[in-house]
């Protein structure tokens, strides 16, 4: 009994993680989820599928690393946020998922801020109510899909339905709980005013634990279903970004995450319920016992990469495509892109915002194009962090940045170059399913606590130092970018 398994339900797939006890990963395996967009906005997923993909990674993780289930001592849960899960009694889904991206719920943001008063909601959740998260979405369904409504039970979020199909039993963690903004952050619990506001159930909405508790045990059904045994202990785990925090070694005050993924996210512990008075940033509790979190969210990161890549550039790697942005000047000469392609988060909640280049002359090229985009993520990532600089938590002595778009050093140097701060990478690149491993050895005992697992197993492997001729560049070129969508915002809106 010497392994623990991390499994992460993200938006692109599931992947099972094993780690050793010394830490060390001992063994990965992803299975894909498809996306389905039924109309412009709106993001689903069928959590069935989730279900599928888990269980089928979790066998050839084992089939793979040739370690028996019997040797699993704990698994530990991590997933994309946010998604509402909705069960009937007994059990079954009740309609596809609606996911952290989608943005069909504007008018049920407003009713919420309406009936609470949007000071008291910031005071009670931390947070103002934003499309992606869940407490909207409840309230989009009860407007509009009533007859399903009245058959809903419980409300999950996507990695604790793959929780009650491995234990039969539905409970949420803390960090994860915050995302629903449907909690009291300070009591770390259900906030019944809130709940009572907007009608929903307090029944319907599962106990919550922190980070490392056990919540339940496997089931026969899931044993059979996944080759772990019946009986291993699930731990409560964290939301993806509380995981990935973990998982990098960001749970203490000072120690900032740096998240370049499909969503881009700055990440900073907090050691009590603070909160952000106009709501700009997220504050929610922490996958850490007794510690909570800002972040500050930007939706299309990578993902604006990818999309690029996938739709401009088909038939080219990243490798390559990054090679023609290597040789362009800082600042793209004058070429700015405004990463908003699913709408924005922070510093812009709003789910209209829309991408663009701005700026193109027949001088540009496709290099252009790369290099802008790079550095437009990454003056969208600047505003959050410039937010939790301000936010009075003292320094900042150490950014820690992971994710697929900080595997490139042009990419991490623009980082560096636009923050202007040193950023380091550390040995344990497999993001948040690794803090859910760390989190289900802790809650199984091997480690005393979170920063314990943290410091035994992470190490610092790399740094990059701003470059001083960039940060002159990009000191120029910031200022434009951030007057680009408070002019285009009313375009963007009539588009
Ligand atoms: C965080 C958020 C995203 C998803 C992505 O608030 O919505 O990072 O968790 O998986």
């Amino acid at each position: 009994m010497s392994y623990f398994l991390g499994l992460d339900i993200s938006t692109t797939g599931s992947k099972a993680l094993l780690m050793d006890a010394t830490g060390v990963v001992a063994g990965v395996a992803a299975s894909p989820h498809t996306l389905q967009t039924p109309q412009p906005l709106w993001s689903e997923q069928d959590p069935r599928e989730w279900w599928q993909a888990a269980s089928a990674c979790i066998r050839r993780m084992l089939a793979d690393s040739g370690v028996s289930g019997a040797d699993i001592a704990a698994v530990g849960l991590t997933g994309q946020m946010h998604g509402l899960v909705l069960l009937d009694a007994q059990g079954e889904v009740l309609r596809p998922a609606i996911l952290w991206n989608d943005q069909r719920t504007q008018a049920q943001c407003d009713e919420i801020h309406r009936r609470i008063g949007r000071e008291r909601f910031i005071q009670i959740t931390g947070n103002v109510a934003l499309t992606g998260f869940t407490a909207p979405k409840i309230l989009w369904v009860k407007e509009n899909e009533a007859d399903l409504y009245a058959r809903a039970a419980r409300v999950l979020l996507p990695k604790d339905y793959v929780r009650y199909r491995l234990t039969g039993v539905c409970a949420m963690d803390k960090a994860d709980g915050a995302g629903t903004v449907l909690l009291d952050l300070r009591a770390r619990d259900w906030s019944d005013e809130v709940l009572t506001a907007l009608e929903i159930p307090r029944a319907w909405m599962p106990p919550l634990y922190e980070g490392p508790e056990i919540t339940s045990v496997l089931t026969p059904e899931a044993a059979a279903a996944t080759g772990l045994l019946a009986g291993t202990p699930v731990m409560a785990g964290g939301g993806d970004q509380a995981a990935q925090a973990v998982g990098v070694g960001a749970v203490e005050p000072g120690v900032v995450a740096l998240t370049v993924g499909t969503s881009g996210v700055v990440f900073a512990t907090t050691p009590t319920a603070l909160i952000e008075p106009q709501g700009r940033l997220h504050a929610f509790c922490h996958a850490v016992p007794g510690l909570w979190h800002f972040m500050g969210v930007m939706l299309s990161a990578a993902g604006s990469l990818q999309w690029y890549r996938d739709t401009l550039a088909p038939q080219m790697g990243f490798t390559e495509l990054l090679e023609e942005a290597t040789p362009i000047p800082a600042g793209s000469e004058g070429l700015q892109f405004l990463p908003y392609l699913t709408g924005e988060r922070t510093p812009h909640p709003d789910p209209l915002a829309r991408g663009a280049w701005v700026g193109l002359t027949l001088r540009h090229t496709r290099g252009h194009l790369t290099r802008a985009l790079l550095e437009g993520v990454s003056f969208g990532l600047k505003d959050s962090f410039t937010l939790i600089q301000e936010a009075g938590l003292g320094e900042i002595r150490q950014v820690r940045a992971s994710g697929g778009g900080t595997k490139g050093a042009l990419w991490r140097q623009i980082l560096a170059s636009v923050l202007e701060t040193e950023l380091v990478t550390v040995n344990t690149t497999e993001g948040a399913a690794y803090g859910a491993a760390l989190l289900a050895a802790v809650g199984a005992g091997h480690w005393s606590d979170v920063p314990t697992a943290c410091a035994t197993a992470i190490r610092i492997t790399g740094s990059t130092d701003p470059d001083p001729a960039q940060v002159e560049a990009y000191a120029r070129a910031y200022p434009l970018y951030r007057e680009l969508y408070p002019t285009l915002r009313a375009t963007f809106a009539a588009m």
